[in-house]
């Protein structure tokens, strides 16, 4: 089977395509990644000699319609993927995530290509703290960032297709992934390596906001189980029941780092900062028999820090930059 991976470069594309070459041996894999800032070609370094890589755009429609014409599976995990830069600067969001994924899917639909559909919770917009629902496949669409909603935008896409052109589409919804090869912008990467850099972590207004935190590895075994087993034009939620608030995760970040619980900081709060993340993943588990297999968040933690405290030439040279584009962002918003 030829399979095309888009943002193979990125967090969740890579361990992908790692977790590919190390369980489907008979599938071929070609990543297209653009190497935005977010994307890292060393992530690759691994499986280099085990891939073909193509540096493009997913928008360009010359390339996307040459790379699908060969291939019989197309998981397209290019996006970008930061809320915080949406706010700041929607354009690329737009482009990549709304065009981009248009452009996919014109070329798959030209071509019978099987595609999958990488998406995220956040289409769903955020629950009470209180509340003690979760987002199902049957949750209204309520975006509330740039990001969200360019995501959103594109999974009505998706779903358009599949019901217009016949396109042989599947849809998942995670929520928020952590491990290994996770760019140094997002949450736990920061804390983590400001951390290891002697500088206290940042929490944005009273910590409280929840978010569920499921491995990258069980992410994309969930992926897989999909495209083996899912039926065509279904969406399905992806989640490991790992809510925590955020306070929780910096306090953990500092006691498995040998710190006091309280040496962090906070800081203004990002607007329209959703407040809480929840997925129940009952179609996932019940019709196609996933289950997660890491289910302990402090080990899954503990690992993670281990991965950044011995991968230092991997993150640090994005470290600097990472910051002073925070400090650029919090002067643009005030
Ligand atoms: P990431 O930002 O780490 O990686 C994105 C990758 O896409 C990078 O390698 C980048 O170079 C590439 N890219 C960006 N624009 C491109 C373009 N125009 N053409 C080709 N390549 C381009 O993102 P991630 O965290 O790995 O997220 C991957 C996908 O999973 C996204 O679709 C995101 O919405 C979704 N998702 C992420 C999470 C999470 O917690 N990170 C949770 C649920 C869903
Ligand atoms: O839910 C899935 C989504 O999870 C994905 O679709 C996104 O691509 C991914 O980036 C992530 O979005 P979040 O906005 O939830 O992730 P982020 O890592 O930016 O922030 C996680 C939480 O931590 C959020 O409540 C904001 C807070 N935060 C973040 C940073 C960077 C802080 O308190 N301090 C920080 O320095």
């Amino acid at each position: 089977m030829r399979l095309l991976v888009t943002g193979g470069a990125g967090f969740i594309g890579a361990n992908f395509v790692h977790q590919t070459v190390a369980d489907h041996p008979d599938v071929e894999v070609t990543v297209l990644d653009k190497l935005t800032y977010a994307g890292n070609r060393a992530s690759l370094d691994p499986v280099a000699d085990k891939i073909t890589f193509v540096h493009g755009d997913i928008a360009d429609p010359e390339l996307v319609d040459r790379l699908v014409a060969t291939a019989d599976l197309v998981v397209h995990f290019a996006a970008e993927s930061h809320n915080d830069n949406s706010l700041t600067d929607p354009t690329p969001f737009v482009h990549t995530n709304v065009v981009g994924t248009f452009t996919l899917l014109e070329a798959v639909r030209r071509y019978d290509v099987r595609y999958h559909h990488i998406s995220t919770d956040e289409v769903y917009g955020d629950l009470e703290l209180d509340d003690p629902a979760r987002f199902t496949e049957e949750t209204p669409y309520n975006p509330s960032s740039p990001y969200s909603s360019t995501k959103a935008g594109s999974d009505l896409l998706v779903r358009a297709w599949v019901r217009s052109f016949g396109v042989r589409a599947t849809i998942s919804n995670c929520s928020n992934n952590y491990g290994p090869y996770q760019h140094v912008e997002k949450f736990i990467p920061r804390q983590i390596t400001n951390v290891l850099t002697g500088v206290r972590p940042k929490l944005y207004g009273t910590g409280a906001n929840v978010r569920d935190w499921i491995h990258v590895d069980d992410h994309n075994s969930a992926v897989w189980t999909i495209i083996e087993k899912g039926r065509i034009g279904e969406t399905y939620l992806i989640g490991a029941d790992g809510e925590s608030d955020n306070r929780t995760v910096v306090e953990t970040v500092l006691e498995l780092c040998g710190q006091d619980k309280d040496a962090f900081d906070f800081v203004t709060d990002r607007p329209g900062h959703d407040l809480r993340y929840a997925i129940d993943a009952t179609r996932l588990r019940t019709e196609l028999g996933w289950e997660p297999r890491y289910r302990d968040f402090r080990a899954g933690l503990a690992a993670t820090i281990e991965w950044y405290r011995t991968h230092e030439t991997w993150w640090m040279p994005q470290k600097t930059a990472t910051e002073a584009a925070y400090e650029r962002n919090e002067r643009i918003l005030g």
